[in-house]
């Protein structure tokens, strides 16, 4: 079999059929497998529907010569020809139980490797120094986090960057700022955000402030030596900050993914002198600008990308041409991900349109914004505290640790002394999963009560799920025996294997779309196959030792795949909860 995948497997022979039948070429995937929800039927086929038209037949004549060359008697019952042309397959129990069976041994479940890995820079987290992360950085962060774990485990090279925002003007006032006021003796800022606020209401109240200001960015812009200095002891602190974000939260970034703003500040004139070479450029209003085709306002004015100020400075578009241009001509990448919030959707089309332009994107690459809704409060408005503020991070993360107690179980297996990291892996995980589990494209509402609910699409019901699987073993008083094997006789037992054989097609959908929540759904139906099962069909008192097998097989397999899944998300998997 293909790797442990029915659908691709089920595919291939339809393929197959349909060349020797009518003579065409499909991919297994064209075969349009999908899982049935109908009584008795597991996988519904599509392919005629879609070649019908294409053929000049009818669908049905299409699914008939399909079947009629189907080679699959070992692994389906007789294939079956519905409605207009869908062929609906029930696997063939014995199948099906080799099939579970061989996953067992398999440390990737059944997930392949891709053919062709792809080298892809992915930007996201990038918050702004001298500010706290907020909750849109989060999701960047959460978000961005899983989509790297994916990647990188169906075999593609994954390259990080944290697009810091530590360049620019703000930075004059920044640094002013703390020449007035000094750091502390251990040199912190306690609060990151204040310390901004505070610069800020100095620069519009104090005139003398806002000229020592605008000095000090032509300072820092000069490279100027103190005041790179001062600039670093900012950038530093608000880097330890993140960094502190990033361990709580269990994300991999480190100081060696950083790329600021600043990285990439050398690397300006160059890149804007290649697009006024190639005359891409236009002066405006005495800024360069550049006027990617296709971008229009209301009016039907062209939009520019302004890619030099009248008064020669840079902004955030020529720093994303520069990036763009570093990732791709000197790291040779294939591939630009973006994870970043919705509202910057146009600036990305229109960097990716410069790019082409200039012949830095090209069809052999592929960028891609991924873009990302926002985080409302149960009111339905902007995520903010009780008292109205923006909510931080650090506290959002303390009180995810503290509001885990409730999803705990009455009666607790966990040790005492795990207690804090399970405390942790519940609550940090009810975080993450909240956030993957929606669409990533539509806003989510942040409810404790939702997210950290014992039943329902959670990640600790999944976690949970994953503990009484591991628990099984425990409680019957062994592990299954060097002569076990699958035996699907009941419902319950053949609906939950069919599900741990789906893990490979709800990762590459997951992948596919950069769509973390096609996992989560996955994840949550495996639990939920799991818990009738549990309800079902008895594993200490099994009817007979070769039953009690089997089912410790199939409740190690589900804490493997539970396990496997979450980890691909961040999320962790206690043994005990
Ligand atoms: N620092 C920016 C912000 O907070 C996000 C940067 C995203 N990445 C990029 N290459 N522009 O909005």
């Amino acid at each position: 079999m293909l790797r442990g995948d029915v659908g691709l497997e089920l595919g291939q022979r339809v393929a197959t059929a349909l060349r020797a039948s009518l003579g065409v070429e499909i991919t297994p995937e064209e075969a349009l497998l999908r899982p049935s929800n109908r009584d008795g039927v597991d996988y519904q086929c599509n392919v005629a529907m879609s070649l019908a038209k294409k053929l000049g037949k009818n669908p049905r004549e299409v699914a008939t010569a399909i079947v009629g060359a189907l080679d699959s008697a070992d692994a389906v019952e007789e294939p079956e020809i519905a409605g207009p042309g869908f062929i609906n397959l029930t696997l063939r129990r014995e199948w099906l139980e080799e099939q579970t069976f061989a996953l067992l041994g398999d440390e990737r479940l059944g997930v392949p490797v891709v053919e062709r890995a792809r080298r892809i820079a992915i930007d996201y987290s990038s918050p702004n120094v001298a500010k706290e992360m907020h909750v849109g950085h989060l999701r960047s962060t959460i978000i961005g986090d899983a989509l790297t774990r994916l990647l990188r485990f169906v075999g593609h090279e994954v390259i990080p960057h944290n697009h810091l925002g530590d360049w620019g003007t703000p930075f004059g006032m920044l640094i002013e700022h703390l020449v007035d006021v000094g750091v502390n003796a251990d040199h912190t800022i306690s609060d990151l955000n204040a310390f901004y606020q505070e610069a800020r209401k100095k620069f519009d109240a104090d005139p003398d402030f806002a000229t020592r200001s605008r000095q000090r960015v032509v300072s820092l812009q000069g490279g100027d030596e103190a005041t790179l200095a001062l600039w670093r002891e900012l950038v530093d602190e608000s880097a330890r900050h993140f960094q502190q974000a990033y361990a709580t939260l269990g994300i991999g970034l480190t100081a060696e993914d950083n790329y600021g703003e600043s990285f990439y500040n050398p690397m300006l004139d160059a890149t804007i002198e290649e697009l006024e070479r190639l005359g891409l450029t236009e002066v405006s209003d005495g800024a360069v600008c550049v006027f990617p085709e296709g971008f229009t306002n209301r009016d039907g004015d062209r939009l520019p990308l302004i890619v030099r100020k009248g008064d020669g400075g840079y902004g955030y578009p020529a720093t994303d041409l520069a990036t763009f241009l570093y990732w791709t001509r000197e790291r040779k990448v294939d591939d630009l991900l973006y994870v970043v919030g919705t509202p910057q959707s146009q600036h990305f089309q229109m960097i990716f349109a410069v790019a082409r332009a200039a012949g830095w994107l090209t069809d052999a690459h592929t960028a891609v914004h991924i873009g990302f809704g926002s985080i409302l409060g149960e009111d339905g408005k902007m995520f903010r505290t009780r008292a109205g503020g923006t909510v931080r991070l650090g506290e959002l993360l303390t009180e995810a640790v503290e509001q885990s107690a409730r999803a705990m179980p009455e009666k607790s297996e966990v040790d005492p002394a795990d207690q804090p990291k399970v405390a942790h892996a519940i609550g940090i995980g009810a975080v993450k999963y909240a956030d993957l589990s929606n669409d990533r494209e539509k806003d989510y509402v942040f409810t404790w009560d939702k997210m950290l609910a014992k039943t329902g699409d959670t990640s600790v019901y999944a976690q949970y799920a994953n503990a009484r699987a591991r628990s099984i073993s425990r409680k019957v008083g062994r592990t299954p025996s060097p002569s076990a094997r699958v035996i699907l006789g009941e419902p319950a037992e053949r609906a939950l294997a069919l599900k741990l054989l789906q893990l490979p097609a709800a990762v590459a959908s997951a992948v596919e779309g950069y769509a973390p929540h096609k996992l989560t759904a996955y994840l949550f139906e495996t639990a939920t196959a799991f818990s009738t099962f549990y309800n079902e069909c008895p594993v200490k008192d099994a009817a007979s030792p070769e039953l009690q097998d089997s089912r410790l097989l199939l409740s190690e397999l589900v804490s493997q795949v539970l396990t496997l899944g979450l980890s691909l998300l961040g999320i962790e998997a206690p043994d005990r909860l």
